[in-house]
């Protein structure tokens, strides 16, 4: 087995200079050889600066929509990367880059794995309408582009993306910071979504168990991690740029990427807003080192 590692070097769905060099980071910090050393076979494009080639000089507000073009230009590259890799039957690894990259990895593995779920780890909701988000950044809008009719009326620059997941096929770990309009779908599509509350209730076991109930009854579909460092609590991982509190332990994140691993049903992940440039040396070293760590159990280590 191979894993297809994308380094994805792009800010352009969130204001914050530095989530860009998440890749290089993880990359330096050896994410590289420790996936090796799990047994896989390794694939990387080296080149930097890689996506970032594709941001328009200009590329004026949309709407509420920042950034807009640079955004698909990416993600429709990005699509395509995800694509031929998991075509190859390759694991398809994507490190961010802010969590509108997802627009692309998510589509790129619905145009082989058809059948496939989300697994979304976050703190947010991520799915907030274009003509509704407040904030007009694209990382808490990437999921509103997958499921179809949430987008009411059609942006042209973002035409090539087809809609490829159903409410049911989505679940959530980790929320607490979720907007209006996204309660508000949330509750009208019956999305499934463990809160922090849920955790809290339940215990990270359980939440996981519900979760996988829930999008993969028959444990038969392949599954798309999409993991947002901040869901971790910013103590275990400071670095990132919309930290919320009270989130999750380093070891209830690490639980989640071990027993989707468990499943063998895991064909991508992203690692997504790991931001090397906010807050001290020591915090950087905290969040990539534990960003590298949540990859490795989703790739298979185990603790014994
Ligand atoms: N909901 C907020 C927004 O729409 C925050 C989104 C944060 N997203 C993220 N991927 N960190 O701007
Ligand atoms: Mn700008
Ligand atoms: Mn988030
Ligand atoms: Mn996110």
């Amino acid at each position: 087995k191979t894993v297809s590692v994308l380094g994805v070097d792009f800010s352009g769905g969130q204001p914050k200079a530095g989530v860009d060099e998440g890749p290089f980071q993880m990359i330096e910090f050896g994410i590289l050889d420790q996936i090796k050393e799990l047994g896989w076979g390794v694939e990387f494009d080296g080149s930097f600066p890689n996506y970032k080639k594709l941001v328009p000089v200009e590329d004026p507000d949309i709407g509420n929509m920042k950034h807009p073009r640079a955004v698909s230009n990416v993600t429709r590259a990005l699509a395509r990367h995800v694509r031929d890799s998991a075509m190859k039957g390759n694991f398809a690894l994507s490190l961010g880059g802010d969590h509108s990259i997802a627009i692309g990895t998510v589509s790129g593995t619905a145009a082989v794995h058809d059948d496939f779920c989300l697994i979304w780890i976050d703190a947010h909701a991520d799915i907030n309408p274009v003509a509704e988000t407040t904030s007009g950044n694209l990382h808490g809008c990437p999921i509103s582009f997958l499921i179809d009719g949430i987008n009411k009326s059609a942006v042209p620059e973002f035409e090539w993306v087809k809609p490829c997941l159903t409410p049911d096929r989505l679940v959530y770990i980790g929320l607490r910071d979720v907007d209006i309009p996204e309660r508000r779908i949330i509750k009208e599509l019956g999305i499934r979504a463990f809160s922090m509350h849920d955790v809290d209730r339940h215990g990270i076991g359980k939440v996981v168990e519900m979760a996988l109930d829930h999008v993969n009854p028959h444990r038969n579909r392949p599954i798309h991690l999409s993991f947002d460092v901040d869901a971790l609590d910013p103590t275990v991982a400071p670095a990132t740029g919309t930290p919320v509190r009270g989130g999750l332990s380093f070891r209830e994140g690490h639980y989640i990427c071990e027993a989707i691993a468990e499943t063998g049903l895991l064909v991508a992940m992203d690692m997504v807003e790991v931001n090397p440039t906010l807050g001290s040396d020591e915090s950087l070293l905290q969040t990539v080192t534990v960003g590298c760590s949540l990859v490795r159990c989703a790739l298979g280590e185990t603790l014994l």
